[in-house]
C-alpha cells in the first residue's frame, strides 16, 4: 500500500466475525476457525502496527458470547490461554502495548493470572495500543460507568451539574484514547454487536464479506482505501 498517500486512522476497531462460517465451509468443527482465527489476530496486528495506527482494538469475547455451546466456550477459552502463553513474548519486538478490555472478573483465575502478566510485560512499550476486547460487552461498560459517576456523586466528589460526556468517556475501559475513526466487521453483517457503542458516534463503518481467518494485509489496505473515500463531517456540513 503506498501509506504515503493515504490518510491512515489513528483507531482502528475490529469485529473479527465469521470464524464458525470458515471452519463449517471445510467441512470442521467450529474451533477449528477460532484457531485460525487467531492466527490471522497475530498476523494482522503485525501488519497494521507497521501500517502506523496508533491504537488498534480488536474483539474477541463478548459477553454474550458465553451463551454459545460450552464445547465452543470452552475451545475458545483454551485458544486465548495458548495465546496468552505465546503472548509474553509476542508483540515484543513491534513494541506493540497489549492491554484488554472488558470484564476480566469473568475468567478463571489462571487466564485471569495470564492477562496481569501479559500487560505487565508491555507496560512500558511505546508502540501501537492493542485494546484486546475480552468478556467485553459496550452496554456493561456504560452500566459500570454510570456507578462509578453515582458513586463520585454520592460520596460528594462530582457534581451532577458537571457531568458531562467526558464524565463519562473517562470511565471507559478506553479512558484517555481517541475515539475510533474506523470500525471494520469481516463475516458480511452490518451491525455493531455490542462493540464500542458510545465510542463509536462518529465512527466510519466499512464491512467486507470476508471472513475472519481469510482476512489478509490487501483486505486491510482494502478498508484504508475505502475510509480515504468518506467524507466525516462529525454532524457539521
Ligand atoms: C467470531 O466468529 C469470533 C469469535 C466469537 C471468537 C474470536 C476469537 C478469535 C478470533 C481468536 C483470537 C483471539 C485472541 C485474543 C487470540 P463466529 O464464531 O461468530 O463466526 P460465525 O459468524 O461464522 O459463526
Amino acid at each position: 500500500m503506498e501509506k504515503n498517500k493515504l490518510y491512515i486512522p489513528e483507531h482502528v476497531g475490529i469485529i473479527m466475525d465469521g470464524n464458525g462460517r470458515w471452519a463449517k465451509k471445510r467441512g470442521m468443527p467450529r474451533y477449528v476457525g477460532h484457531t485460525y482465527g487467531a492466527q490471522t489476530f497475530r498476523k494482522i496486528t503485525r501488519y497494521i502496527s507497521k501500517c502506523g495506527v496508533k491504537i488498534l482494538t480488536l474483539y474477541a469475547f463478548s459477553t454474550e458470547n458465553w451463551k454459545r455451546p460450552p464445547e465452543e466456550v470452552d475451545a475458545i477459552m483454551k485458544i486465548f490461554d495458548q495465546y496468552l502463553v505465546d503472548a509474553l513474548t509476542d508483540f515484543r519486538d513491534d513494541d506493540i502495548k497489549v492491554v484488554f478490555i472488558g470484564d476480566k472478573s469473568g475468567f478463571s483465575p489462571r487466564l485471569r493470572k495470564l492477562i496481569e502478566e501479559n500487560e505487565e510485560v508491555a507496560k512500558d512499550r511505546k508502540g501501537m495500543l492493542l485494546n484486546i476486547a475480552m468478556n467485553y460487552g459496550s452496554r456493561d461498560e456504560i452500566v459500570r460507568a454510570v456507578k462509578m459517576i453515582s458513586q463520585d456523586v454520592l460520596d460528594k466528589k462530582l457534581d451532577v451539574n458537571d457531568i458531562n460526556e467526558d464524565t463519562i468517556a473517562s470511565r471507559l475501559y478506553t479512558s484517555g484514547q481517541h475515539d475510533p475513526d474506523l470500525i471494520i466487521r469481516t463475516g458480511g453483517e452490518h451491525r455493531l454487536s455490542n462493540f464500542l457503542l458510545y465510542q463509536s458516534a462518529y465512527s466510519e463503518f466499512y464491512s467486507t464479506e470476508t471472513l475472519w481467518p481469510d482476512f489478509k494485509n490487501e483486505d486491510f489496505d482494502k478498508a484504508i482505501i475505502e475510509f480515504n473515500k468518506r467524507n466525516r463531517r462529525f454532524g457539521g456540513v
